[in-house]
Order: C-alpha cells, then sequence, then structure tokens
C-alpha cells in the first residue's frame, strides 16, 4: 500500500473497499451538499498571522475537557453504525482513542454496545444521544451508558427529523442483516426495516422524538447527573438558551452538513457562539477538521478543541484500529507543526491574531 500522508487520503482507499451502500451513506450530505463542501472551503479561507524568532522546542498539546485531562485537543464525534466499516467498528475506534489519550463519543446507534464498548479497558468517552418517544427507553439507555463508565451525555439536537440525503434514498439504505443498533437490540428496536427509500430515514420518523425542546434539557438533568453537551448549536441566540438550560458544553456543529443543506460552515459560525459564551462554558466544533491546520484555526477563534467523524469511518474501513490511530496521530503531528511554525508552545498562546478571517478582511478593507 502506498504510504498515506494525510488524512484525507483515506476516503479514496474506503472508497474502493466498502459497499456502495456504505460508502455513501458516511460520504453523504444532505440535498445539494451545499454545506458540505463549504464545511471544508470556508477552513481555507482563514489565513495565518504566524509569530516568528519564538522557542518553539517544547510544545505543550495537552488540555482539559470538562474537568478530563486528555493529550490533544481533538477528539472523536460520534458516528453511527461503524462495523460497516470494520468488523470491530466502535471497539477498534475505542481503542485508538484510548491509546491517543483522548475522547472517544460513542453514537447512540453504535453496533457495538455501551457495555461492549467500556469492555476494551480504560478510556475517557462520551455517549451521543437521539431521544426517543418512548422516555422509557432514554432513561434505561442514559442509565445503562453511565454505568458503563461513560462520563458525559452530548445531546443531538439537530435531528427531529432526518436530513434528506439522497445517496441513500436511491441505495434504499438500510442497515445489514448481519448488523444491529446494538443499544436496542433487547428493546427489539435494534433493526431497520427495508423501505423503498432511506431505511434510516423511516426508522427515525418512527423513534425519534421531533417534540424535543429545551425543557427536555432539564429533563435529562433529573435522568442522569452527567454533565450535557448541547451538539449542533449555531447560533448566539441558541447559545445563550443552551447556558440557561444549565448545558455544560455546546458544540457547534451542522451533523457533518447532513441534516439541513445550506447553513454556513461550522468554522463560520464559531465566533458568534464563543462571543455569546463568554468564557461561560466550554465551545467545541466539529465539521470539516481535515489538517491540524484546521484545529489550530478553530482553537484561534474560541474552540475548546475540534471533534472528528468522516476521517475516523474512512481510516476504519482501510485498516481498523491502525488506521484510526494514524489518522489521530496526523492530525496531532500536524496541529504540533502548525503550532511551531506560528510560534505558539502551548494551546493558551494560540489566538485571535494569529489568523485572519473573511470578516477581518472586510473590516480593514473599510479602514
Ligand atoms: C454522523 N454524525 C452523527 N452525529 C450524531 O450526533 N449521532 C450519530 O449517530 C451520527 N452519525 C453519523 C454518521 C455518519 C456516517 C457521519 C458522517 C456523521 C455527525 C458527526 O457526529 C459529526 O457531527 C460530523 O461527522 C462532523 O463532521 P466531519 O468531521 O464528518 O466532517
Amino acid at each position: 500500500m502506498e504510504l498515506i500522508t494525510n488524512v484525507t487520503e483515506y476516503e479514496k482507499l474506503a472508497k474502493e473497499k466498502l459497499p456502495k451502500m456504505v460508502y455513501d451513506y458516511y460520504a453523504s450530505g444532505a440535498e445539494d451538499q451545499w454545506t458540505l463542501k463549504e464545511n471544508r472551503e470556508a477552513f481555507s479561507r482563514i489565513l495565518f498571522r504566524p509569530r516568528i524568532l519564538i522557542d518553539v522546542s517544547h510544545i505543550d498539546m495537552a488540555t482539559n475537557v470538562l474537568g478530563f485531562n486528555i493529550s490533544m485537543p481533538i477528539m472523536i464525534a460520534p458516528s453511527a453504525m461503524q462495523k460497516m466499516a470494520h468488523p470491530d467498528g466502535e471497539l477498534a475506534t475505542a481503542r485508538a482513542a484510548a491509546s491517543a489519550g483522548t475522547i472517544m463519543t460513542l453514537s447512540s446507534w453504535s453496533t457495538s454496545s455501551v457495555e461492549e464498548v467500556n469492555s476494551v479497558g480504560p478510556g475517557i468517552r462520551f455517549f451521543q444521544l437521539y431521544v426517543y418517544k418512548d422516555r422509557n427507553i432514554v432513561r434505561q439507555l442514559v442509565k445503562r451508558a453511565e454505568m458503563a463508565g461513560f462520563k458525559a451525555i452530548a445531546l443531538t439536537v439537530d435531528t427531529p427529523i432526518l436530513g434528506r440525503r439522497e445517496a441513500d434514498i436511491k441505495n434504499r439504505f438500510t442497515l445489514p442483516p448481519h448488523l444491529t443498533l446494538k443499544n436496542f437490540e433487547a428493546l427489539d428496536l435494534g433493526t431497520m426495516d427495508k423501505t423503498n427509500d432511506s431505511g434510516l430515514a423511516s426508522y427515525v420518523a418512527g423513534q425519534v422524538d421531533r417534540t424535543l425542546s429545551w425543557k427536555d434539557i432539564k429533563w435529562l438533568q433529573t435522568i442522569t447527573s452527567l454533565p450535557i453537551l448541547v451538539k449542533g448549536v449555531v447560533t448566539a441566540e441558541d447559545t445563550r438558551l443552551a447556558i440557561e438550560y444549565g448545558a455544560a458544553g455546546i458544540i457547534v456543529s451542522n451533523h457533518g452538513a447532513r441534516q439541513l443543506d445550506y447553513v454556513p460552515a461550522t468554522i463560520s459560525c464559531l465566533e458568534e457562539v464563543v462571543r455569546e459564551a463568554k468564557g461561560r462554558l466550554p465551545v467545541f466544533l466539529d465539521g470539516g477538521v481535515r489538517r491540524g491546520t484546521d484545529v489550530f484555526k478553530a482553537l484561534a477563534l474560541g474552540a475548546s478543541g475540534v471533534f472528528i467523524g468522516r476521517p475516523v469511518l474512512f481510516s476504519l474501513a482501510v485498516d481498523g484500529e491502525a488506521g484510526v490511530r494514524k489518522v489521530l496521530q496526523m492530525l496531532r503531528d500536524e496541529l504540533e507543526l502548525t503550532m511551531a511554525l506560528s510560534g505558539c508552545t502551548s494551546l493558551r498562546e494560540i489566538t485571535r491574531a494569529h489568523v485572519i478571517t473573511d470578516s477581518d478582511r472586510i473590516g480593514r478593507s473599510r479602514l
């Protein structure tokens, strides 16, 4: 195999290896996929203002997320059904995250259960929650996640209805028969019916509670003492509400451009959220992070850390646990290089003045 030198290269290799239905499910965005492209392109419009002649012989990338010390500000986003990528699925991802000293977020729709993921050994893990219409199911699931040692709940708030992913409709996407949504197996909700469009879209329409609203964050707080991260905030208005309702943190996310098309790139929404948060809670970002330079840009604009989605799935498909390890290592090395070449020796030293954005350029041209 040719030497892999960056995270993006895994996508092409995964495409060659995976069944079309699986690759399309992992890769797709919603509708015109405008936001999918923009999640990447918006990073490319942010440029650096590096500082020079600073001793960068020691670079510290360690950080703390919700009280947990991790090796770097790069974590793993929840993505569903990882055993479609590789037989080890979420277990391989959990091992890779633990060996890199970072956090993995497990999807509600994982093909390994919370208990199985816990059994891989020590590691800091968060659990991503979809709220089902039947709240007893939610209660049980959250308890199981707590018992299995998960340290926070990432509540996904951008999916009352599944976004329209046209490739999944064309492929009549469904979970392959040898797999189940393992957390729901005992509840008889672990499989997806084959339908005439996306089987996942029908599953969501049947099970996920589209009445979910802010008051349910308060309800969640009555069933768990775990901190709650609100995943899917992209505006100042919702930042204010997330704080009011007691969120422990915000993940600026557009679900990897799989829900509402024509929302801005997450990196373009980040500053609005950070400004409103005023340091009262940590703000994280996911969406289109493929380079250490992207991580640096997000931190410069105020993120406390980032999460990666598709790179995990594609590297898992190509090389299992070793692939995911390599993705985390490449991003780590690239972030270290970016810090060195920008004159930053710790994450604290990365500031807004290290980058220049479109809005800075407009501001300057008015002077
Ligand atoms: C996701 N994402 C997601 N989010 C979530 O809250 N629960 C889930 O089960 C899933 N499943 C899922 C499957 C696949 C195939 C993808 C690509 C994404 C969204 C994910 O957590 C994250 O927001 C994005 O993937 C981040 O964007 P990038 O890194 O993929 O560009």
